[in-house]
């Protein structure tokens, strides 16, 4: 597991969101008009990986979720208590500045996002993940993310992954 290039922090007012060119509109224009309210709202949290004092290099959201049991693989369900829902982290975006594009840090991002879900004092059974196309679930599943039995495009790794 590989650390991070960059601090990685929350957001504030003095990091540029107007400038944040991922290669996907919709992640850009969310960094730029909408995680503040989310994050105000305590829809979102949300971390930024930062080139300099100002510069968002890449970022990624987290809030809660569940996943039902019956989606999980038999493996991973096995070891599990036999509730209806298993509790989940949901990293909802994952963006990488194209300048940065290549060099680890979506990686390293996620890898923060999993160590955040291992440590926190709120129980997370998993991390999952909402691909946006079959391209990305293909960048989850090379990092070891599994697919949900009936939603392929839904993706998790269990947060025992890692250590906290
Ligand atoms: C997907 C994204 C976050 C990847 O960020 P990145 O910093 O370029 O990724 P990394 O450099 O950490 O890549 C790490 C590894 O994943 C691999 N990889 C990258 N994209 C991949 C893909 N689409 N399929 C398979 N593997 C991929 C790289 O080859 C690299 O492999 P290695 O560690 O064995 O050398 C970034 O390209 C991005 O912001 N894309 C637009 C938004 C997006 O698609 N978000 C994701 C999900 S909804």
């Amino acid at each position: 597991m590989i650390g991070a290039p960059f601090p990685i922090a929350m957001p504030d007012a003095v990091h540029d969101r107007s400038q944040f060119p991922c290669g996907t509109p919709a992640l850009d224009r969310y960094l730029r008009e909408q995680v503040s309210q989310d994050i105000r709202r305590r829809a979102a949290a949300c971390f930024v990986a930062l080139s300099d004092a100002r510069r968002i290099a890449g970022y990624y959201s987290l809030s809660t979720a569940s996943v039902p049991l019956a989606n999980l693989p038999d493996p991973v369900r096995r070891k599990l208590p036999r509730y209806a829902t298993v509790p989940a982290i949901r990293m909802g975006r994952l963006a990488v500045d194209v300048q940065f594009k290549g060099d680890g840090l979506g990686g390293a991002l996620m890898v923060n996002a999993l160590r955040r879900a291992a440590s926190s004092e709120i129980a997370a059974v998993v991390l999952g993940v909402n691909a946006k196309d079959e391209r990305a679930a293909t960048f989850y599943r090379h990092h070891g993310f599994l697919r949900l039995r009936d939603t392929p495009l839904t993706l998790f790794l269990p947060v025992a992954t890692v250590a906290p």
